[in-house]
């Protein structure tokens, strides 16, 4: 067994490239033509391959130094056949075209076939070419932003099916490495993350725009390590509405406005109505009051009645109030359909029966359908404001929390009202700011004088 120097064959017109990476270490066994280090200019990245089989007695170089033609790269003892069959360092015209590598695609693209010793360095510039039969581009093809990846990457991207064009490099100038091929297949795998191609076959969003966000993949943790776990499968509608109100969350710019309503006058008649409907079991509440004041201010404000469609919005001509009930099996939203048509009794006597039905998990599709806006009453249970999620293709929602008596300065003294703490969240690409203030505004003046409702 002869002591060979392996050495940078002819790279063309490539003098003083750094080494970015090294792919073997002493002691390895080395293949003809197995790639050894990777060299990178400004302009390509390449593999230097080795001009023989063998065993790697010593690296002559490491990370950072600068290599040309004849720089020797390591010291290898050569074996038998590959020492007589290449005894010199293998000639890189680099002129000649050689198979190139194609930027990876989701669906998998057969592996090249092996470069034989004699022939062209293996070499991946930033512009490869797209397909795998078309000539490689010479080594001073300028970046086109394509991926930036070693050759061994790219066959390992290529047979893992990962689209290289979508993963993030973490090495040097952005290069991407061997794990970063590894954490993109884990996040897909995972359901953290979604490929291009995979995005493409998922439903079209409303607005007719993707979703191109970067994000981290989802935190592992094993929480058994720190204490005692059970693990719980979420619930049918959980993951139904779950799934529903992340699209909704992260698709819609959405803000928040609060505000107060005085609802002093109105309650003491809400309690009045319910004495005298004492013996018809309809039990007015104020969610009823809500959602025909709603209705009011949604006729005032329109554009709070509609849904983007692309370009345009389409305001209807209709008011269905859905309300969000909770459920020991997760959220639901009946709808009261026509809610301007109908007086409170009504609303209250149709709240109360979707809200049964709701609980005993027996409503339809028709019962949760057609809603143009919705109201999430939380007064039942307590809490001062809160941010609801619009409820997708609506452009608004309005969250309500617990009254409570507060002092309010009256122009000489203070005198105790109650109030009621509105949210109104609302999709900024519809409504602004001001006409948002408007509403709840205008909603506060009716809830304060219901007579309002009839103007
Ligand atoms: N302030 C003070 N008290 C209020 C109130 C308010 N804003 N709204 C309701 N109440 C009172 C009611 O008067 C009633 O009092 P009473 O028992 O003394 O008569 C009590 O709270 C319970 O009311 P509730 O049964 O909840 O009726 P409702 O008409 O207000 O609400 C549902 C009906 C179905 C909407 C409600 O039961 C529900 O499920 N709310 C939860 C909605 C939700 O989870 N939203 C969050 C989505 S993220």
């Amino acid at each position: 067994m002869a002591l060979i120097d392996v050495k940078v064959p002819d790279i063309g017109d490539f003098k003083d490239v750094a080494v970015i990476e090294l792919l073997v270490k002493p002691g390895d066994r080395v293949a003809v033509d197995q790639s050894l280090i990777t060299v990178e200019s400004d302009k390509a990245s390449m593999e230097i391959p080795s001009s023989h089989a063998g065993v790697v007695k010593e690296l002559k170089v490491q990370l950072g130094d600068k290599v040309s033609e004849g720089s020797v790269v390591l010291t290898l003892e050569a074996e038998g056949a590959a020492t007589a069959a290449a005894p010199e360092p293998a000639p890189a015209p680099v002129a000649a075209p050689v198979v190139a590598e194609p930027v990876a695609a989701a669906v998998p693209a057969p592996a090249p076939a092996p470069t034989p010793a004699e022939a062209p360095v293996p070499m991946v510039a930033p512009a490869a070419a797209s397909s795998p039969a078309a000539p490689h581009q010479p080594a001073s093809a300028p970046a086109l932003g394509l991926p930036h990846a070693s050759p061994s990457v790219r066959k390992f991207a290529r047979e893992l099916g990962v689209p290289l064009a979508e993963v993030k490099g973490s090495g040097p100038k952005g290069r991407i490495t061997l794990e970063d091929v590894q954490a993109f297949t884990k996040a897909v795998m995972a359901g953290t993350l979604q490929t291009q191609a995979q995005a493409a076959q998922a439903p079209a969003p409303a607005a007719g725009t993707g979703v191109g966000l970067d994000l981290l993949p989802w935190p592992k943790v094993d929480f058994a390590k720190f204490g005692p776990i059970e693990r719980k499968e979420l619930g049918r509608i959980k993951k139904i509405s779950g799934a529903n109100l992340m699209r909704n969350a992260v698709m819609i710019p959405a803000v928040t406005n609060h505000d107060d309503a005085d609802i002093t006058e109105l309650e003491a008649f809400r309690v009045q109505l319910n004495k005298e409907h004492e013996k018809s079991g309809i039990k007015v509440t104020m969610l009823a009051f809500l959602i025909k004041a709603c209705v009011a201010a949604l006729k005032k404000f329109p554009e709070f009645n509609s849904s983007l469609d692309g370009d345009a919005l389409i305001v209807k001509h209709y008011w269905h109030i859905g309300f969000a009930a909770d459920t020991p099996n997760g959220l639901v939203v009946p709808v009261i359909k026509h809610a301007d048509q109908k007086g409170i009794l009504q609303i209250s006597q149709e709240m109360a029966e979707l809200a049964k039905k709701a609980r005993e998990g027996k409503l339809g599709p028709a019962d949760m359908s057609g809603a143009t806006f919705t109201i999430s009453s939380l007064g039942g249970i307590g809490g001062r404001y809160f941010t609801p999620i619009i409820n997708a293709p609506e452009v608004a929602i309005l969250g309500v929390c617990k009254s409570q008596m507060e002092p309010k300065w009256d122009g000489k003294q203070f005198v105790p009202r109650l109030m009621l703490p509105l949210s109104l969240t609302w999709d900024h690409r519809v409504i602004d700011g001001a006409a948002a203030a408007r509403f709840n505004a205008y909603l506060g003046q009716i809830l304060a004088d219901f007579r309002r409702v009839l103007l």
